[in-house]
């Protein structure tokens, strides 16, 4: 039987059934379907799509956003156990004391996944990402780390997605469709059918259909009423609550999962930030930067200090958390001001921190002593100058005796005293960041009901698991990134398994015969200009990234050529062209 007609054959089934109300004119069936369709392009999905590849499987992967990678284009590195790299550097690594450590770390993290996690970080995570190129360009020390771990991406670990990118682009067994948000998951009587999606450009559905899905369309942190509704119980949501999280990551695949009947488990585990700066290019107000400095002290509205600035993340986070309000002031002087550091957006560099954040008197307040410091900020002033006089002390002493910051016995550099003006003072809040909590699966990835019995046809991975429970109840540095991807590889692996096993293969033309994306978009600069300012759905990306080209000058052809003039990318190989961008911003 041809594919498109048993596509309208299978939707008049699923009509019937209830299960499928598709008859509406905007709706267009795809007049091919796929063996396997993964929801998301992050690291998580793309690993899932070349594993599913790799086992024969022809795959879809369907994407909200116009363009690929998701978080990962904005993080830095990867929790390896046991690579050359640390053996180069002499650190001398032991898988046990690997799991030791993240279990005491995430004191409630699910043991299985970090076992399986530390013993494939290195041979199915950094090799596989070796093998494709990818580099390992330093190991920091991390506080919950007894050997450092923490691997950073040459580059950023944009690098680590855009070869799985590139590679998923160029096989003729997988095919993206972007700017598609996956509405509903369709259900027949053996599983999971396909899922319907939604263009955000044009407003038209179109149904995939396949035996298999993959949910790996991340987190949650970005939506305001799950971030409440799951906020542990028993423990004040604060307020103002930054959202330090992608555009994306609204947790729409956890609304698809649990349609489709799968259990959620551990979603109050949600890793807040407490650096958060309100972004000010944010128009909604919602979004924050994130903001350190180790030169600085930080000081509560009292004007006192309140913890050891050096203190592991959870330290400082569970203290301020458990703070009213849950906001502090992060002070600091000129000589320390080269060593504040405030990520969260392409568009940040020493200009534009400087204008429009460190001379922003509503963001930083900036004084010649620390009395007026204390007039800029309305803290008490008598406080503050001897909070500040008693550190200088303790600097000069050589030992933190309030919090013990420095001293002797305590390991880590000099800290700086803050004697130099001008003083400075930034208010940080408390941000979300990353999900812990999220689909249930069992060891394959395999999604599992309420009852911890598979869904037939239905896979997860990455921070859509909430990471499979790996971080426990506190996230580590570098093990959302590694897990998702490993995870994202046994969910591909275990759909392209079962479908070989229930499903007879098909053997015609790859699943590329998909609609095409959406209208050509106007292509001018003047239309370009007008184009930006207007944010119109689906196009939140090229928003983002053209308004950069535009304040900063950028000629068209820095990124366009012929073999992809400025317009939408159509097609594979302009795709691959598009990739060659990417690093400019990110
Ligand atoms: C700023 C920042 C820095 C970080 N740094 C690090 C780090 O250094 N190390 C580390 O280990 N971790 C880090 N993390 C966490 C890590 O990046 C993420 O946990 C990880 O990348 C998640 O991958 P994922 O594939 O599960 O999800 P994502 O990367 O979130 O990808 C999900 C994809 O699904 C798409 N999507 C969502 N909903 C739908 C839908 N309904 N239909 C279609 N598509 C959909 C999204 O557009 C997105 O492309 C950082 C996170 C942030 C926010
Ligand atoms: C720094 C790199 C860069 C420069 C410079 C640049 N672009 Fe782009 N352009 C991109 C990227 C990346 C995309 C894909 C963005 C997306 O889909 O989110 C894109 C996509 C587009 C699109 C397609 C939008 C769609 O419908 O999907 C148009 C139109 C476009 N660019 C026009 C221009 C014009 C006109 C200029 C010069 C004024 C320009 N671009 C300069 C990187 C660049
Ligand atoms: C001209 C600059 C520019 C270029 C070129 C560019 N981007 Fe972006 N990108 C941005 C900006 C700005 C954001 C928004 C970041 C933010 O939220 O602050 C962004 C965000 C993203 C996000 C969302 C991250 C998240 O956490 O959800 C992804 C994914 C992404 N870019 C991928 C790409 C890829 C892949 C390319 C190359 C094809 C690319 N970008 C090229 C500027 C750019």
């Amino acid at each position: 039987m041809r594919a498109s007609s048993r596509s309208i054959a299978f939707t008049a089934a699923l009509s019937a059934a209830g299960l499928f109300s598709g008859s509406c004119a905007a709706h267009e069936m795809a007049p091919q379907d796929a063996d396997v369709v993964v929801i998301g392009a992050g690291i998580g999905g793309l690993a899932a799509a070349l594993e599913a590849s790799d086992g024969g499987a022809r795959v879809v992967v369907v994407d909200a956003n116009s363009v690929g990678g998701g978080h990962a284009v904005l993080a830095s590195g990867f929790s390896f156990v046991g690579t050359p790299l640390q053996e180069k550097n002499g650190f001398r690594d032991d898988p046990e004391l690997a799991i030791r450590d993240i279990m005491a770390w995430g004191e409630d993290a699910d043991e299985y996944w970090v076992r399986r996690y530390v013993e494939a970080s290195r041979t199915e995570v950094h090799d596989w990402l070796r093998a494709k190129g990818v580099e390992f360009a330093m190991i920091l020390p991390n506080a919950e780390d007894s050997v450092p771990r923490f691997h950073l991406t040459r580059g950023g670990a944009v690098n680590a997605v855009l070869p799985m990118l590139r590679e998923a682009l160029s096989r003729d067994s997988i095919t993206f469709v972007w700017n598609r948000e996956a509405t509903r998951l369709l259900r027949d009587t053996r599983g999971i059918a396909g899922v319907v999606t939604r263009d955000l450009r044009t407003g038209r559905s179109l149904t995939l259909r396949a035996p298999a899905v993959v949910l790996a369309t991340g987190g949650f942190e970005s939506n305001d009423e799950m971030v409440r509704a799951h906020w542990p119980a028993g423990r004040a949501i604060p307020d103002p609550l930054y959202v330090g999280s992608g555009e994306f990551a609204t947790g729409s695949g956890l609304g698809l999962a649990t349609a489709a009947g799968a259990a959620l488990t551990r979603m109050d585990r949600q890793l807040v930030y407490v650096t958060g700066l309100p972004n000010p290019r944010d128009p909604s107000g919602r979004r924050g930067l994130l903001v350190l400095n180790p030169a600085a002290i930080m000081v509560d509205d009292h004007g006192r200090r309140f913890v050891n600035e050096s203190a592991p993340s959870k330290v400082i986070e569970s203290l301020v958390m458990a703070r009213s309000p849950p906001a502090y002031w992060l002070l600091f002087d000129a000589a320390g001001r080269s060593q504040l550091m405030i990520r969260g957006g392409p568009w940040l560099n020493s200009q534009t921190i400087a204008a429009e954040i460190m001379d922003n008197p509503r963001l930083v307040k900036r004084a010649d002593s620390i009395g007026a410091l204390a007039v800029a900020t309305g803290l008490p002033a008598d406080a503050l100058v001897s909070t500040v006089e008693r550190y200088n002390g303790f600097v000069v002493r050589g030992s933190d005796e309030d919090f013990g910051r420095f001293g002797p016995g305590v390991s880590g550099g000099a800290v700086p005293s803050l004697t130099e003006p001008p003083f400075y003072a930034i208010r940080l809040y408390p941000m979300t960041r990353k999900s812990m909590g999220g689909i249930v699966i069992d060891h394959d990835a395999r999604a599992l009901d309420r009852d911890r019995r598979p869904i037939t046809g239905l896979y997860a991975a990455g921070e859509v698991t909430g990471i499979a429970g790996i971080n426990g109840s506190h996230g580590g540095s570098g093990t959302f990134l590694g897990p998702s991807l490993l995870i994202g590889r046994i969910a591909g692996r275990t759909a392209a398994a079962q479908i070989a096993l229930t499903q007879e293969r098909r053997q015609d033309a790859p699943a590329t015969a998909l609609l095409p994306d959406a209208p050509p978009a106007p292509a001018d600069t003047r239309t370009l200009a007008s184009r930006i300012r207007q944010e119109a759905p689906g196009f939140w990306h090229f928003t983002q990234a053209h308004r950069l080209v535009v304040e900063r000058q950028e000629q068209c052809a820095t990124c366009h050529s012929a073999a992809w003039p400025p317009g939408p990318a159509i097609g594979r190989a302009q795709r691959l062209a598009q990739l060659e961008s990417c690093k400019r911003c990110h």
